[in-house]
């Protein structure tokens, strides 16, 4: 896809992987919509943000209505990039934060792809690209609820993929190993740490798919860190 002109919806635009990647859009030319609770430090006349908690539908839907209001309905791009992670004993996980993960991590991408889908396939055109894990294809102790959100993730990606394809739309679906963001401020055990990977050098790869020939479709990608060293805090 020539990315200049073109719209794109990033969803948890405030910190990481997100803010990086809609940097790197503005710089290819592209509108870009960013989604998250809080506003990022980025002003620029191709970018509007728009508040919104993934995990409630009405929000999604109000931030879908001021994103079209002010952009207009053929988005290119929709990166689901919003998620965290938080870790116990599946038995001490509290049921409401248990649910919560699931609703920001797995129905806010639902909640946004299927109002995004309809004009892609009407106009046979587009580029969805899910944020999963490494924590998508393994499992973790104290891991169940972030593993297993990033598990539906992957099933997801993979069944909108075969979905969609014949409508000329690509699903890539990302398995990134540890990323040195804010992802692991509320994380106990581990400290984010400049031997994980880059936030920046996420966002050029997920670029670099969107980027690829019309005729190319990249389902999914697996990323880890070379060396990556844990310091515990
Ligand atoms: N860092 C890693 O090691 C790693 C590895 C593999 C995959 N990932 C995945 O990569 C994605 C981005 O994470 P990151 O590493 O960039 O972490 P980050 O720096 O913590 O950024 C997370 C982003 O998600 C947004 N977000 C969180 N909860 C939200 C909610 N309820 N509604 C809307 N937005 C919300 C945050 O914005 P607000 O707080 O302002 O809402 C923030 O912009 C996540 O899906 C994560 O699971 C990360």
């Amino acid at each position: 896809m020539q990315l200049d002109g073109r719209i794109a919806i990033v969803t948890g635009v405030s910190k990481g992987i997100g803010l990086e990647l809609a940097k790197l859009l503005l710089e290819k030319g592209m509108q870009v919509a960013g989604w998250s609770r809080t506003a990022p430090e980025l002003t620029h006349d191709n970018f509007f943000f728009t508040p919104v908690d993934m995990g409630v539908e009405e929000e999604v839907e109000k931030a879908y209505q001021a994103t079209v209001a002010h952009f207009g309905a053929d988005i290119d791009v929709l990166v689901n990039n919003a998620g965290y992670g938080a870790f116990n004993y599946l038995e001490q996980f509290d049921s409401a934060a248990w649910e919560k993960m699931f609703a920001v991590n797995v129905h806010g991408i639902y909640y946004v792809t299927k109002r995004v889908l309809p004009n892609m396939k009407q106009r046979e055109y587009g580029h969805i690209v899910n944020l999963s894990s490494i924590a998508g294809k393994n499992g973790i102790p104290q891991g169940t609820a972030y593993c297993g959100t990033k598990h539906a993730v992957r099933g997801l990606s993979e069944s909108l993929y075969r979905e969609v394809k014949d409508h000329n739309i690509k699903v890539t679906c990302l398995f990134p190993g540890s990323v040195d963001t804010h992802f692991f401020d509320e994380v106990k055990g581990t400290e984010a740490n400049p031997t994980m990977l880059h936030a920046d050098d996420v966002a050029q790869l997920i670029v670099h798919q969107l980027e690829m020939p019309d005729n190319f479709n990249t389902s999914e990608v697996e990323i880890r860190p070379m060396r990556v060293k844990y310091k515990a805090p």
